[in-house]
């Protein structure tokens, strides 16, 4: 699968410039959706839905089109409606992804012949686009950039059908050479962040969703953090000690979730000869020790943290430890740095899972926190609210809709999360039960307690 290198801070002047970009983006982003809904299943494996949780693929796969219709093609460009017939089957909030199966949705020829005939109308409306800086939608090519993200999205949210999928293996494991080893050597295991404000979220960031502005200053006492997310051996002294079966260690609701569920072990994981093994893309392996864990829920992961005497950070703390630069006092648009840099995080799709503590060291951000982009989503302890100031837009149904105590927030993207779709201020939410996802979690500590 191509993938083109994201373009780090923008230059939202050189019009020119960005719209080649945004021209290679859009095919790259094509590549990678047709990739995982072409070239490797039957018919029946498009249309058919693996679970209640999910759209089946042809639905993701028109959506991303309609989506780019409306716009792109009607919106920026005032075009008319090509199906308007259609926009209803595609309209996320007149469907739940449960009755998805059951519409007249287009069949799969059909499906990929509109988003290309979309596609194709994009490209040329692109050539005579301006990019007015006093327009919003279209100042710093934001809309389509909003396409972009919302395609990549949804290609993640496509492998995370693809991972509850039985059968035989689809989807190309890539070799493990495109992963980072770890590095030799350790390191603590936390580190302290000291008390002081920082610069949470951003007003300049050109591609940046509503839900992650404006910058405001956050004050917060000092804690520790812990330098890696969670890793499956740590998780597995979790069980073993007998975590899931304790209520001390979960939150009142957790607890109700752990009994109702029965689930005693993270996603896709089975007890096999004496050790624990996972269905990963249509495969069973042993449980690698390094790995972080992936496939907790919000309440796994907060038991766990309680166990090991800490807590699951605050999204402004994480953010924090992901972007503050004490020593120049600005916050980072990446941990390293303001620039995107290939090799710095495990993301992108290079492979299906995340890789071991102690790789991606240059990946590091001001405080020595590692691997905080790629790899798995973090779940925070907060709920998904808006930054004081904030103000929808281009449409509420992209955040507030969903601000309130019933989502949690997760942070910094997973392996599956292409890099023009995260940047430390990037803010993804969920409902505290789900699995499916690609997540895990780092814990924090309260400078004097826990441990
Ligand atoms: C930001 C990942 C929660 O998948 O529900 C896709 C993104 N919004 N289409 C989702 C989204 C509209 C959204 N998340
Ligand atoms: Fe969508």
């Amino acid at each position: 699968m191509a993938l083109t290198s994201s373009p780090g801070p923008i230059d939202m002047h050189d019009e020119a410039a960005l719209k080649e970009l945004i021209a290679d983006e859009l095919g790259a982003v094509r590549d990678r959706s047709f990739g995982l809904t072409t070239d490797v299943l039957a018919k029946d494996d498009l249309t058919t839905q693996v679970s209640p949780l999910m759209s089946p693929l042809v639905w993701d796969l028109a959506h991303v089109g309609n989506y780019e219709e409306l716009w792109l093609l009607r919106a920026a460009a005032g075009q008319e409606a090509m199906r308007p017939e259609i926009d209803d089957l595609y309209d996320a909030f007149e469907h739940p992804r449960s009755e998805r199966p059951t519409l007249p949705l287009l069949p799969p020829d059909e499906a990929r012949s509109y988003i290309g005939t979309v596609r194709a109308k994009v490209l040329d409306s692109l050539s005579s686009a301006r990019f007015d800086t006093a327009n919003p939608l279209t100042s710093g090519g934001f809309v389509y950039g909003m396409v972009v993200q919302h395609e990549h999205m949804h290609d993640e949210t496509m492998l995370a059908t693809h991972q509850l999928r039985k059968g035989a293996p689809a989807l190309l494991d890539p070799v493990a050479e495109a992963l980072q080893k770890p590095a030799e050597g350790s390191v603590a295991d936390e580190v302290l962040i000291e008390a002081g404000p920082f610069q949470m979220g951003t007003s300049d960031d050109p591609w940046a969703y509503d839900n992650e502005r404006p910058v405001h200053l956050v004050d917060l006492p000092a804690y520790y953090i812990d330098v890696e997310p969670v890793t499956n051996a740590a998780y597995i002294a979790f069980m073993e000690a007998g975590g899931y079966d304790d209520p001390r260690w979960w939150d009142p609701t957790g607890w109700e979730w752990r009994n109702s569920s029965g689930k005693r072990a993270p996603a896709f994981w089975d007890r096999e000869g004496g050790q624990w093994v996972r269905r990963r893309f249509g495969r069973t392996e042993p449980v690698p020790p390094g790995e972080s864990v992936q496939h907790v829920c919000w309440y796994e992961a907060d038991a766990y943290a309680r166990w090991a005497g800490k807590r699951l950070p605050t999204e402004s703390e994480w953010e924090k430890a992901a972007r503050w630069d004490p020593a120049t006092q600005h916050s980072r648009r990446y941990p390293w740095g303001e620039v995107y840099e290939e090799g710095r995080a495990n993301l992108g799709q290079r492979t299906l899972h995340p890789s071991e503590s102690g790789s991606y060291t240059s990946g590091a951000s001001a405080y020595g926190v590692r691997r905080l982009l790629g790899d798995v989503w973090e779940w925070t302890s907060s709920d998904f609210h808006g930054y004081p100031g904030f103000r929808s837009f281009p449409y509420k149904e992209y955040s507030e809709v969903f601000f309130g105590p019933e989502y949690k927030v997760l942070r910094g993207g997973s392996w599956a999360t292409h890099p023009l779709a995260i940047r430390g201020s990037f803010r993804n939410w969920d409902y505290p039960i789900r699995r499916q996802i690609f997540s895990g979690f780092r814990c924090a500590r309260t400078p004097g307690e826990g441990r």
